[in-house]
């Protein structure tokens, strides 16, 4: 079956060697038209030449956009407020950045009245997921070309090769040893050394955060202020979302902060050792669930643990434009109306700590917490709660006691054997 053939196609663009390579073979192997899109979602690479970069390497038009602040909004924000941290440990920040990018690709291609997309991820991570599930969710009539799992360009020498054979400019950097995929909300690095999962990470791998034994001495202390579930204010200061991540990577990223060295499962079915840098998400999401500690009833808190965990997957399983997220982002959304109030949080040398919250809508009362003077909570009332409590236990119990000779064997449930 001959493969299909498009007449132009938005290509995800970055300007690193793959989606540079990338440009002329899709032209050859498609007969395209090549638009390149390059999103920035706080990257923190000059992307001032990169239009004339992929026109360089024979795209006929180049869309470059500013996506932070709707990174921020429609992304990192609901994330928060979900709670959101793959297998108890990733604050999700490729995983968030993919959705995004993909429906940029797919209103850029229908703008311009393309019929497919193509994008750089390989075939054995979970980005090639989240960007085509991404796009069949949102235009299912659009083609998708995954060049890095079809084409015969193996190693960089080969993709280098296929560049100067055709005179396409490619991009001259020093080999990076690390493969690095950052943006606002975090980073990610892979390298070879750190497969070997008892390696531990180079110590210039790192890229937002210092070593924490050479953080400065002593600890600062700040105050983070939030809005129905959304960090809005440090110190007192209001700031944009963009600045206020931006601000607090800085931060925790000096007290080296926010380092994560973890082995996870990804939807491809592999574990995969990874090592994330995530300074801001850190401090963010550990002020935010101490709000919710004392915003939130008991069970709303204990529910919203399970809804976390499974927004969580969703994020990362790349079904973001699915009807599920839609109606668990409204359960989180109503959840967040209390979570308004201030979090005071220490920051020292690898180390963030809580010391103080507060807010409006806290359900935490002093008199009945206190054992000092004061004390409103009636202690007589605690007798009978007790005995309806533990009712069905006692009876179990009895039970057992009676039916002995018939089921021996429950009765030495729970019995040190
Ligand atoms: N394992 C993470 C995820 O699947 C990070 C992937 C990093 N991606 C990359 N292209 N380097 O979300």
């Amino acid at each position: 079956m001959s493969k299909p053939t498009f007449k132009k196609i938005v290509c995800a663009y970055s300007g690193g060697l793959d989606t540079s390579v990338m440009v002329p073979w899709l032209r050859e192997n498609h007969g395209a038209e090549i638009i390149c899109y390059t999103g920035d979602l706080g990257q923190g690479e000059d992307l001032s030449g990169i239009k004339q970069k992929a026109l360089n390497t024979g795209a006929i038009h180049s869309v470059v956009d500013d996506l932070q602040a709707r990174f921020v909004s429609e992304f990192i924000w609901p994330a928060v407020k979900a709670g959101a941290v793959y297998e108890g440990q990733y604050p999700l920040h490729t995983a968030l950045g993919r959705p995004l990018l993909a429906q940029r690709l797919v209103e850029v291609a229908l703008e311009h009245g393309a019929d497919a997309i193509a994008h750089g991820c390989t075939g054995k991570g979970n980005d090639q997921v989240r960007f085509e599930v991404t796009s069949k969710a949102l235009a299912p009539e659009l083609g998708i070309v995954a060049p890095l799992r079809e084409w015969e360009l193996l190693t960089r020498e080969a993709e280098v090769d296929y560049a100067v054979e055709r005179g396409i400019p490619i991009p001259i950097t020093r080999e990076k040893p690390y493969s690095i995929d950052k943006n606002l909300w975090g980073c990610a690095i892979e390298c070879g050394e750190m497969e070997n999962l008892w390696a531990e990470p180079p110590a210039d791998a790192w890229q937002m955060t210092k070593d924490p034994s050479h953080a400065p001495k002593g600890s600062v202390e700040l105050v983070m202020s939030f809005e129905q579930g959304i960090p809005v204010a440090i110190d007192g200061r209001a700031m944009d979302g963009v600045t206020l991540i931006t601000y607090l990577n800085d931060l925790a990223g000096t007290f080296g902060v926010g380092r994560i060295d973890m082995v996870e499962n990804r939807v491809v079915g592999l574990k995969s050792r990874e090592v994330y840098e995530a300074p801001a998400a850190t401090l963010i999401h550990m002020a935010h669930t101490e709000l919710e500690r004392i915003t939130l009833d008991r069970a709303t808190f204990n529910y919203k643990r399970k809804v976390s965990q499974d927004f969580a997957n969703i994020i990362y399983d790349g079904v973001w434009f699915g009807p599920l997220r839609d109606a668990l982002q409204a359960f989180i959304d109503h959840t967040q109306l209390p979570v308004t109030g201030d979090v005071r949080i220490r920051v020292s040398a690898g180390l963030a700590r809580i010391t103080g919250r507060r807010s409006p809508y806290s359900l935490y009362d002093e008199g009945l917490a206190t054992y000092s003077h004061g004390d409103t909570f009636d202690r007589a009332a605690a007798k009978g709660f007790i005995d309806l409590y533990a009712l069905s236990y006692q009876t179990v119990a009895q039970v057992r006691r009676n039916t002995e000779a018939a089921i021996p064997e429950l009765q030495n449930i729970g019995e040190e054997s």
